[in-house]
C-alpha cells in the first residue's frame, strides 16, 4: 500500500512536471534554456544582434543559417561538426553533395562567435550558436519564436559520408526522405513542417532541373508541376549550362516566412521534387499540407515544436567535446 502510494505520488509529479520540461533527452545530459544565463548572460542578445546586422544586409542569409543548423543536426547530432573546415583529420562536410556549391552562412557564424569571445571566453559552443542563429533567423523573417534549449558541446570531428547519406536529396522518394527523418527521431508531421522552410531561400538550377525535362527518364517535364511555372522556369535552368543559377524557394513571398510555401503546393508550384511529393506521395504528409496551407497559426505552432525536435538530435553533453575557439577549427 505504501509503496503503491510512492509510487502515486512520484508518477503525479512527474506527470505535473512533464509539460514544463523542454529538456531535450540526451546520453547523460540535457538542454535548457537558462544554461548561459550566469556564464554568458549577453549571449542570445550578441547572437540576435549580428545576425539582425546580416540579414540587413541580405535577406537570404536568413534562410541559409536556418538550412545550416539543419545540415549540422542531421549528421552525428547537433554538433557543428558541419563547420570545420578540412585540415588533419577532418574531412570537412562542407564539400558533401548537400553542402557543396550551396551551404553558405558560414562568415556569419564566424562573426558571432568572435563577438562572443570577447564577452565571455571559451564559453558558449558552436552548436548552441547555430541553434540562436536558426531561432533569431525565422523570427526576423516574420516567422514563429521559440525558447532554445541549450548547453549543446562542440564536436572533435566531421563525417563526410555522414552529410553525403542522412540528409535528403531533392530527388528522393517520399519513402527514402521520410525514413532519412525517421533515422534521427523525427516524424512525418515533423517532416512536413519543417519542409515548410522551404517558405524562404533559393535553390539552384542545378537542384531541381530534372524535374523540368526529364523527370522519369521518359524526356518529359514532371507532370506534378504547374506547365506554365514549369517553362518560366525553364527559361533561366537550361537543359544544361546554368547549374548555379538561382530561384526563389517560394516564388509568392521568398523573403517571409509564412505558409505560401504549402499554398504553392496545392498550386502545383513547389519548387523541388521533395516538396511537391509531400502533396502527391502520402496521404497523411497531404493532409498536414492543406491543414498548414489553410492554417498559418498551426503551421508556426509545429514548426516552433519541430526545430526545438530538431535541435535536440544527440548533443555533447557534459564533458563530451569541447567548446571550440573558433568554429571552423577543433581546439590543439
Ligand atoms: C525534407 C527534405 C529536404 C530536402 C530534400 C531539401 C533540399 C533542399 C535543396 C535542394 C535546397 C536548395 C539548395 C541549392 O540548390 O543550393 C534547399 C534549400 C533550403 N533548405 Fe532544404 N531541404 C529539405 C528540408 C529542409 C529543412 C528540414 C530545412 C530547415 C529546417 C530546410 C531549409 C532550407 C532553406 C532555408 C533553404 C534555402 C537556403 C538558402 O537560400 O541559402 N530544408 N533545401
Ligand atoms: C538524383 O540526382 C542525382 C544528382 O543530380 C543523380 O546523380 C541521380 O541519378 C538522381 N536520381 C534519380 C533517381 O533520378
Ligand atoms: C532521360 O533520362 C533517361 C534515363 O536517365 C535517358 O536515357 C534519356 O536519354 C533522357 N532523355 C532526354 C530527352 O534527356
Amino acid at each position: 500500500m505504501a509503496n503503491s502510494m510512492n509510487f502515486l505520488t512520484l508518477l503525479v509529479s512527474f506527470l505535473s512536471l512533464a509539460p514544463y520540461c523542454f529538456c531535450g533527452r540526451t546520453n547523460g545530459g540535457y538542454l535548457y534554456p537558462q544554461f548561459y544565463d550566469h556564464s554568458c548572460p549577453k549571449a542570445q542578445e550578441i547572437v540576435k544582434s549580428v545576425v539582425a546586422k546580416a540579414v540587413a544586409r541580405e535577406a537570404r542569409m536568413a534562410a541559409s543559417l536556418l538550412r545550416l543548423s539543419f545540415h549540422d543536426c542531421f549528421v552525428q547530432g547537433c554538433d557543428a561538426s558541419l563547420l570545420l573546415d578540412s585540415s588533419g583529420t577532418i574531412n570537412s562536410e562542407k564539400r558533401s553533395n548537400p553542402n557543396r556549391n550551396s551551404a553558405r552562412g558560414f562568415e556569419v557564424l564566424d562573426e558571432i562567435k568572435s563577438a562572443l569571445e570577447k564577452e565571455c571566453p571559451h564559453t558558449v559552443s558552436c552548436a548552441d550558436i547555430l541553434a540562436l542563429a536558426a531561432r533569431d533567423s525565422t523570427v526576423l523573417t516574420g516567422g514563429p519564436s521559440w525558447e532554445v534549449p541549450l548547453g549543446r558541446r562542440d564536436s572533435r570531428g566531421a563525417s563526410l559520408s555522414g552529410s553525403n547519406n542522412n540528409i535528403p536529396a531533392p530527388n528522393n522518394t517520399f519513402q527514402t526522405i521520410l525514413t532519412k527523418f525517421k533515422r534521427q527521431g523525427l516524424d512525418i508531421v515533423d517532416l512536413v513542417a519543417l519542409s515548410g522552410s522551404h517558405t524562404i531561400g533559393n535553390s539552384r538550377c542545378t537542384s531541381f532541373r530534372q524535374r523540368l525535362y526529364n523527370q522519369s527518364g521518359n524526356g518529359i517535364a514532371d507532370f506534378t508541376l504547374d506547365q506554365s511555372y514549369a517553362s518560366k522556369l525553364r527559361t533561366n535552368c537550361p537543359r544544361s549550362g546554368g547549374d548555379q543559377n538561382l530561384f526563389f524557394l517560394d516564388f509568392v513571398s521568398p523573403t517571409k516566412f509564412d505558409n505560401n510555401y504549402f499554398k504553392n503546393l496545392l498550386s502545383s508550384k513547389g519548387l523541388l521534387n521533395s516538396d511537391q511529393v509531400l502533396l502527391t506521395k502520402n496521404g497523411v504528409s497531404a493532409q498536414l499540407v492543406k491543414k498548414y496551407a489553410e492554417n498559418n497559426e498551426l503551421f508556426f505552432e509545429q514548426f516552433a515544436k519541430s526545430m526545438v525536435k530538431m535541435g535536440n538530435i544527440s548533443p555533447l553533453t557534459g564533458s563530451r567535446g569541447e567548446i571550440r575557439k573558433n568554429c571552423r577549427k577543433i581546439n590543439s
